[in-house]
């Protein structure tokens, strides 16, 4: 979808569709001629809450009546889900190119919400159903009295990343296995000026990152490390680490087959890294970044990681894997320790983790841990501000106490059946260190969000709160 602003009205662009929105208790602020609107709110047809939608039609364009509730509530969430809306019927109405008049008197962050509630509504995964791929709203104008043209372009390159990243995860690991996802990141990053690196299984095991080779070990499939650095001005640098096991069936620590399926979601921290360094690289945001994605999958075979065997990670901390399910922190654990040895001043790792935080938290918040308290602190703050909801979850050393291994430094999973998503962040702070880091869970926010401007499948979840984290790092606001 082409987005673009305009100081024009609406009825002055050659839009087929105009949005004009309606809060509660207030008049429509521009009328068109007949006074056609207001009529339709008088009669009831249109109303002014949260979502609520009429159809018009005037100097030969369709108008959208939409809703958008109490005006003290307004925020960039109901934005998006307002726009989500205008868009939905926008292409029942057979709509080419859609005009939303922004409402007065609200600021960009709304402006914001209004591309990304339709941009990312606007998204279809039709890759193996070419049934399914329909006629769009091609063009997306953003009308407003004063010039909101950059808060419309962030949002539209970082709702496209988002997108982009979706289309990652839906893919089936059949078709994304490590190489791919590689091969991917590589092609993206050359158009965008983002520098990448990339290496193979042997090259993984020569660094020395003995505990993501062990999880490797079992698929046919070669493991990649992925490096990518986008360096758009001095800044204190960046790392942003990712999981990307393009398939978990838990290893020999097999998982049941009840939703087995949903496993080629487990790459959805490594599609958020990657997406974000490229909507960074391609807003030039002024900050420098290094990305370091784990891509690998997790099988059982006759060379795959055993229950009890003890590896080494790069860092030279050995570990006992008895459960070669929780692979994932074993992967960041040399991610972690590689972006250390990189010279990142502060981190952040996002990653499908553990089913524990889907129980706690749901699809609503992803869990949160970090060992700094300014750092948490520019986490949530920018995670309120882009919708991406993260919830704290705590860090205490009885916590760390219950990774330490019997026979080896760490264990990759704990005797007591408890905490799991608290104990997995442990393991991973054992790797951090002291170097401001941040963790973030998404097994519960990266697929099948039940949000209105999402589909069932991957959502991108943390594409817009990485890219606003690193833009923030990069402006030196709230430096520690
Ligand atoms: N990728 C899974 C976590 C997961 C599970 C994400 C379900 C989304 C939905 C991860 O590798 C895993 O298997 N974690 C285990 C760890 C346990 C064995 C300590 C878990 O959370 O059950
Ligand atoms: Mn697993
Ligand atoms: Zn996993």
């Amino acid at each position: 979808m082409k987005v673009q602003a305009t100081t024009l009205s609406p009825l002055a662009t050659d839009a087929d569709t105009v949005a004009v929105a309606v809060f509660e208790g207030e008049g429509i602020a521009h009328d068109v001629p007949g006074e056609q609107l207001a009529a339709l709110l008088e009669s009831g047809e249109a109303k002014p809450e949260l979502g609520s939608l009429a159809v018009t039609h005037a100097e030969g364009r369709r108008i959208v009546v939409v809703g958008l509730g109490d005006r003290s509530q307004f925020d960039p969430e109901r934005a998006r889900v307002a726009a989500a809306a205008v868009h939905g019927r926008s292409l029942e109405l057979s709509a080419r190119s859609l005009c939303w008049e922004v409402p007065h008197h609200v600021g960009d962050d709304v402006v914001a919400g209004l591309v990304e509630g339709t941009v990312l509504h606007a998204y279809r995964f039709a890759r193996y159903k070419p049934e399914a791929r329909r006629d769009e709203v091609s063009r997306l104008i953003v009308s407003a009295h004063h010039d909101v043209a950059e808060p419309v372009r962030v949002a539209a390159v970082v709702a496209d990343a988002q997108n982009r990243a979706r289309d990652l995860g839906n893919t089936p690991a059949n078709d994304l296995p490590p190489a791919a996802l590689a091969d991917y990141a590589q092609e993206l990053s050359s158009r965008h000026g983002v520098g990448v690196e990339v290496f193979d299984e042997e090259a993984i095991g020569a660094l020395g990152m003995g505990a993501f080779a062990a999880v490797a070990r079992g698929s046919d499939q070669e493991a990649r490390l992925i490096r990518l650095e986008y360096e758009g001005a001095p800044s204190p640098r960046l790392g942003l680490i990712g999981k990307a096991v393009t398939f978990d069936s838990g290893g020999l620590s097999l998982k049941s087959r009840e939703k087995m399926q949903e496993m080629k979601f487990d790459m959805c921290g490594g599609a958020a890294v990657i997406e974000a360094i490229a909507a960074l690289a391609e807003l030039r945001a002024p900050v420098s970044v290094v990305g370091v994605v784990g891509a690998t999958e997790n099988l059982p075979s006759g060379s795959a990681v055993k229950p009890g065997d003890i590896v080494t990670a790069l860092d030279g901390t050995t570990i006992e894997v008895n459960d070669t399910d929780a692979e994932g922190r074993l992967v960041l654990a040399d991610c972690i320790a590689y972006a250390r040895r990189e010279r990142c001043e502060r981190l952040l790792d996002i990653a499908t983790l553990t089913g524990g935080i889907v129980i706690a938290l749901g699809s609503t918040h992803a869990g949160l841990a970090a060992n700094d308290e300014r750092w948490a602190a520019q986490v949530l703050d920018c995670s309120e501000r882009t919708g991406e909801l993260v919830w704290r979850m705590p860090l205490h050393p009885e916590y760390a106490e219950m990774v330490k291994g019997r026979y080896a430094q760490l264990t990759n999973h704990t005797v007591r059946r408890e905490a799991f998503p608290v104990t997995a962040a442990e393991f991973l702070h054992h790797f951090a260190g002291e170097l401001p880091w941040a963790h973030l869970d998404i097994a519960g926010t990266a697929w099948d969000v039940p949000r209105p401007y999402f589909d069932k499948g991957a959502t991108g979840f943390g594409v817009r709160l990485l890219v606003e984290l690193a833009r923030r790092v990069g402006s030196g606001a709230g430096d520690p």
